[in-house]
């Protein structure tokens, strides 16, 4: 069984653990302090840290401080975390963890697959531990099914003797906090979703909000950077941490490259130029998907399978990447006779 790594895949990576890599199912527990994630340094590594998201901060706060009083940590609940790539839904199950001072094993759904897999990990747990499951979406129906009597009763059911004599047996197992999350709400049962407590859609940020997250990334890489030159990036960022930090660490490059040691303004926005990311944060195949959709189709109605073919990218790529951002900006309208470019979206292509 393959464990999900939680590090990100990025140039500041060079340091990865080797924790969740294992085969070992205890090699999967992750001690919240985030130190195993000296890949990423970017993480934010507690809820100060982690900017915007303020209703999800403060409800999960309040409820993550009873549980303590109580004595009672997986009394939070079960937290379900749902909305595009990049907005801090890791992140923020290992932030769950930290403030319960609890140990956080992670897991993608996929790596699911056999019933002992889940079974094996859901005997492991230690009382209020935090399992996250990443893309829960994915997750097979027998080891969805597995997990009902484990989140809702914490029991599991196992089968035991051979076959003309099998018969389930209950077991109790300790208390612990599900962490799932997912970018398609859509695609999770209802039985599933409806035994998590907190569900809570990622917003996008807003640009102040990226700004103060690009000010704390520049401080971590002891880079010194101009506030105007802060915007500049978090305006090309398309609402998203991720994106953020990654424009921030090719501007440095170029920056370094001309052998600056102050990132000004219009360095910053000569190398988003050059690496054609758009003043709006529009990227080339943002701009095709509105232009095959205009070219060929009028500005549509056209489906997603067609606009995927048309610009030669994965459908799944189109629908949760590309497509909630230009949502969102106003730019493209999902209908349900297909998508469809708003008057903006025409008025931005011309
Ligand atoms: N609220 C935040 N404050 C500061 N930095 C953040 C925040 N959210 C995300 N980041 C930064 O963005 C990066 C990506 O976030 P994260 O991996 O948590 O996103 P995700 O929602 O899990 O994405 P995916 O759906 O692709 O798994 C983080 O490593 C961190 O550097
Ligand atoms: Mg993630």
């Amino acid at each position: 069984m393959a464990i999900v790594s939680s590090y990100e895949q990025n140039g500041e990576d060079s340091n990865k653990s080797p924790v969740k890599k294992s085969k070992n199912l205890d090699g999967a527990a992750t001690k919240a302090d985030l130190s195993n994630e000296k890949g990423n340094k970017l993480r934010p590594e507690n809820f100060d840290e982690y900017i915007g998201q303020e209703r999800l901060k403060q409800t999960l706060s309040i409820s993550i401080n009873a549980a303590k009083k109580r004595n009672d940590l997986a009394s939070l609940g079960h937290v379900l975390l749902y909305g595009p790539p990049g907005l801090g839904k890791t992140s923020c199950a290992y932030l769950i963890a930290k403030e319960l001072g609890t140990t956080i094993k992670t897991f993608s759904a996929p790596a699911l697959e056999r019933p002992k897999d889940i079974i094996g990990i859901l005997m492991s747990l230690s009382p209020g531990d935090v399992l996250f499951i990443d893309e829960i979406h994915r997750l097979n129906k027998v080891t969805e099914e597995l997990l009902y009597p484990a989140i809702e009763d914490f029991e599991v059911d196992l089968n035991a003797g051979k076959d003309d004599s099998t018969r389930i047996m209950r077991l109790k197992i300790n208390k612990f906090i599900l962490v799932g999350a997912t970018t398609k709400l859509g695609y999770i049962s209802a039985p599933l979703r409806d035994r998590f407590l907190h569900v809570h859609r990622m917003e996008y940020y807003n640009e102040a909000e990226l700004g103060q997250i690009i000010e704390k990334s520049a401080a971590k890489l002891s880079l010194k950077i101009e506030d105007k030159a802060l915007l500049e990036i978090a305006g090309r960022s398309r609402g998203t941490p991720r994106i953020a930090n990654r424009l921030l660490r090719l501007v440095r490059d170029y920056s370094e490259h001309l052998e600056k040691d102050f990132l000004d303004l219009e360095t910053a926005k000569k190398a988003l130029d050059l690496y054609q990311i758009d003043k709006h944060g529009l990227d080339n195949m943002d701009k095709k998907i509105l232009e095959v959709l205009i070219n060929n189709y009028q500005g549509g109605p056209a489906g997603l399978e067609t606009i995927a073919g048309l610009i030669g990218e994965d459908k799944n790529t189109v629908e949760d990447y590309y497509e909630p951002f230009l949502i969102q900006s106003g730019l493209l309208l999902r209908t349900q006779r297909g998508r469809i470019v708003t008057e903006k979206g025409l008025e931005y292509c011309k």
